[in-house]
Order: C-alpha cells, then sequence, then structure tokens
C-alpha cells in the first residue's frame, strides 16, 4: 500500500425533500449566486420551484444560467464567468448532473483570475482560488458531486480535457434520491456505467496489499450490478435509488483509492469519443472498458481472475486462468446489454473511422503515454479502440 493523504471536505445532505435546505445551506455561503442547471430536466421536475422558493425564502438573490448541455462546452462556461464577474457573485449553485457541476466548477474557477480558464484544462497552470460552489444532483453518475474533478469539451477542435483541484470540491451537495425517478432508462444505464467504470479503474492498479480496498470496490460494484435491473424495472423505487445513488458519490469520492493508484486510460479514451462524437459518457465507457480488459488482461492476469470470480461469480479454474478472466469481461459485456447499453463503437452509431485521430489526440500525438496499470501509447490506443469497433 502507498503513503497517501485523504480528506473529502464535502458536506452531504442527503434524503428525501433534502433540497428544502438548500437556502440555509447557500446562506451560508453568499447571499448573491449563480444558478446553474442543465436543458430543462429541473424545470419539468418541479425542482427549479422548490429550489429558488428556499432560496427566496432565506433571502438569496441569484443570477440564472440554464442550458448545460450533457459533455459541457466551455462558451457556456465565459457566460458564466461573466455573468459572475459582473454581478459580484459570491456562490454558484449547480442543479443537475455531472455536466452542470462540472461547468460550475470552470465557472468557478475562471471567475477569480484575469486569464483563460481553458489554459488550467490544457495543464497551462493550476487553480489557486476558486468561488465556492454547491450542488444539487439529479442523477448517480459522474460522482462530480463529491470530486476534485471538472470535464469540459471546447468546441473549437471538440477537444474534451479534465482539470483535478481539491479547490473545486463543492461546499455541499444535496443528494435525494427521488431526483432520480425522472430520468430516462437510457440515463439511468449511462450513470451505472460511469459509476463502475469509476469503480474499475481504481481496482485494476499494480499496487500490492491493497485487499482492504480491493473489498470494498468489489462490494460496491456487485451492489450496483443487483441494484441497477431494480431501478430500470421500478423508477420509483426509493429504496434502490438510495444505495445505488450513495455508491455512486463514494465510487468517485477519492475514499476507494487511499493507498492505491488507479489507471484512468479508459476515461482518457472514452473522452476522445464523448469530446468528438458526443455521445453519453457511460456510454462510450461500456464500450471501452471491455476493450481495454481483453488488451492489457496479461499484464496481470491474477487480478482479472480475482475480479471475474468475486464480481461476476465466475467459477474458478486453475488450470486455465485465461479462461476465467474472459468470462468475467463477457459477462459485464453481457450486463451492460442487459440494461440497454453497447459494447462496440457501431452501437453508438460511431461508422466513420477517425480511430487514428483519437489515438493521436489521446496521447498528444504521441508525446505521453495513458493509464497507470499498463502505460498505453498511441498505437495502444489505436489497437484496443479497433477491438472496440
Ligand atoms: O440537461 P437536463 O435537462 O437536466 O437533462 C440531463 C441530461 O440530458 C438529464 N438528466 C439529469 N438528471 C435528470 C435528467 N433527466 C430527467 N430527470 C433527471 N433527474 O440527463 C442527461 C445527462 O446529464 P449529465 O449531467 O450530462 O450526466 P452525467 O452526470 O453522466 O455527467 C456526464 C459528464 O460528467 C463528466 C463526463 O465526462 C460528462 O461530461 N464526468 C465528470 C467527472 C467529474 N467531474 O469528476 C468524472 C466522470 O468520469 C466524468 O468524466
Ligand atoms: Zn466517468
Amino acid at each position: 500500500m502507498k503513503n497517501f493523504e485523504f480528506r473529502n471536505p464535502t458536506k452531504i445532505i442527503f434524503g428525501r425533500g433534502v433540497e428544502e435546505k438548500v437556502g440555509d445551506e447557500v446562506g451560508a455561503c453568499s447571499q448573491k449566486i449563480l444558478l446553474h442547471f442543465g436543458g430543462g430536466s429541473i424545470k419539468a421536475s418541479g425542482l427549479y420551484d422548490r429550489v429558488t422558493a428556499s432560496l427566496r425564502q432565506a433571502g438569496i438573490t441569484w443570477v440564472e444560467l440554464g442550458g448545460v448541455k450533457p459533455n459541457p462546452r466551455l462558451n457556456l462556461v465565459y457566460e458564466g464567468i461573466k455573468l459572475c464577474k459582473e454581478n459580484n457573485l459570491g456562490m454558484i449553485l449547480a442543479v443537475g448532473g455531472g455536466s452542470v457541476i462540472d461547468s460550475a466548477k470552470a465557472i468557478a474557477m475562471g471567475s477569480v483570475i484575469e486569464g483563460d480558464v481553458w489554459d488550467f484544462y490544457l495543464g497551462k497552470g493550476v487553480p489557486v482560488n476558486a468561488l465556492p460552489i454547491g450542488t444539487i444532483l439529479t442523477i448517480p453518475a459522474a460522482g462530480s458531486e463529491a470530486s476534485t474533478g471538472t470535464v469540459i469539451t471546447n468546441e473549437d477542435g471538440w477537444l474534451k480535457r479534465a482539470v483535478n483541484s481539491e479547490l473545486i470540491y463543492p461546499r455541499f451537495s444535496i443528494l435525494n434520491p427521488e431526483l432520480a425517478f425522472s430520468l430516462p432508462r437510457f440515463q439511468v444505464a449511462c450513470g451505472v456505467a460511469d459509476i463502475m467504470a469509476h469503480l474499475m479503474e481504481r481496482y485494476f492498479t499494480n499496487v500490492s496489499h491493497v485487499a482492504f480496498t480491493d473489498r470494498l470496490i468489489e462490494a460496491t460494484l456487485k451492489t450496483l450490478i443487483s441494484l441497477a435491473p431494480l431501478v430500470m424495472k421500478n423508477p420509483q423505487d426509493y429504496d434502490a435509488w438510495s444505495e445505488l445513488m450513495w455508491a455512486g458519490t463514494i465510487a468517485h469520492n477519492n475514499i476507494l483509492d487511499t493507498g492505491r493508484v488507479g489507471d484512468w486510460a479508459s476515461h482518457d479514451i472514452e473522452h476522445e469519443i464523448s469530446g468528438i462524437y458526443d455521445v453519453a459518457h457511460g456510454a462510450g465507457l461500456a464500450v471501452v472498458f471491455p476493450a481495454w480488459m481483453k488488451y492489457v488482461l496479461h499484464h496481470d492476469l491474477n487480478r482479472f481472475v480475482q475480479w471475474s470470480v468475486r464480481v461476476w461469480n465466475v467459477e474458478m479454474d486453475v488450470f486455465d486462468p485465461e479462461a476465467v478472466a474472459l468470462a468475467g469481461i463477457e459477462k459485464m459485456e453481457g450486463f451492460f446489454r442487459s440494461i440497454g447499453l453497447g459494447t462496440q463503437l457501431a452501437d453508438l452509431g460511431i461508422q466513420d473511422d477517425r480511430i487514428d485521430e483519437m489515438a493521436d489526440k489521446c496521447t498528444g500525438g504521441n508525446t505521453r503515454t495513458v493509464g497507470n496499470f499498463v502505460k498505453l501509447d498511441r498505437e495502444a490506443v489505436r489497437k484496443i479502440l479497433l477491438l472496440a469497433k
């Protein structure tokens, strides 16, 4: 196990009706805020009315910026920064999914500097300050509600890039599982795939003596595998949603990678797919992960065997460990298909051949590798994308 420091300062407020508390939580940070949201689901569900009533009651004033698209865009981030600066706003409240929260985090970093926030996403400099943000989560998926990450797409070049900084941990995140009831099935499936991916990115590590966190990750994966069909069958199953939503936060709030080093190549590769084709992140991961696994399998066959046996209940066969590992991957693909996701690029409607371009962008023209479990150069990424075709 590696040395580590762990701190997650995000206050989680969880349960039925807890969004009613948002006014008081915001009031502890600022009296004048940016209210940031997506394309309309919060108005259709009535959440917008409840949130604004609570803000009003707490004496909070706000400026609104809706219209965040999935795979959130840099142009809207610039609009948000302008609004925050012009109106001297002291906080951003993000009401929505990972895209809204990530956009809010970008605005938070950009509102306190003179320069261009995109530079942080290009790795030119690191943020030293940010406005506080709070969130009301409407979809268990990205884990941004308690993560250090923000992922933004620049339409100029269709580059999708991430920043990680402790400065953008939300001050609070409000999680009411009832808010997930209105999710379309496809978004539920994408969310589940993303949460599973966050767990597996952490699971496949070269660090030894991490049996405790192995077990925690396996338990979280098994929980998701058993709960996903329940919420698919009954979208109003509060009990199942509660566990699923909390699992989504735990999967990405960094507790599960304490003492270990995660991989993250599949995320980097997927960001090239959703950056160019604007597909849902979770749907892209359901395609990339199986291909990545098949490519890196022999790097540590024992770890794959452990994952297959413990997570997917594959029967152990000491004489044929490769078959055990492959059976686990096959079960995972079957699970993704059972919740309505594809496992090949063609299933995402991607028929053209921009694999070389994606491999090139992902590795900065072969100037860097991606992943830690196995370091992948441009040719390796290209081969993985070909396996996903
Ligand atoms: O825009 P609205 O109308 O709200 O509709 C959204 C959107 O179309 C809809 N939706 C959300 N909650 C709903 C709902 N519809 C009905 N009822 C509800 N309760 O769902 C659609 C997808 O929303 P989005 O926010 O894009 O989903 P998600 O949470 O999966 O976020 C994806 C983004 O997060 C990034 C991804 O790359 C992607 O850009 N990620 C962020 C991470 C982080 N910051 O730590 C880590 C992740 O690995 C990921 O990369
Ligand atoms: Zn993800």
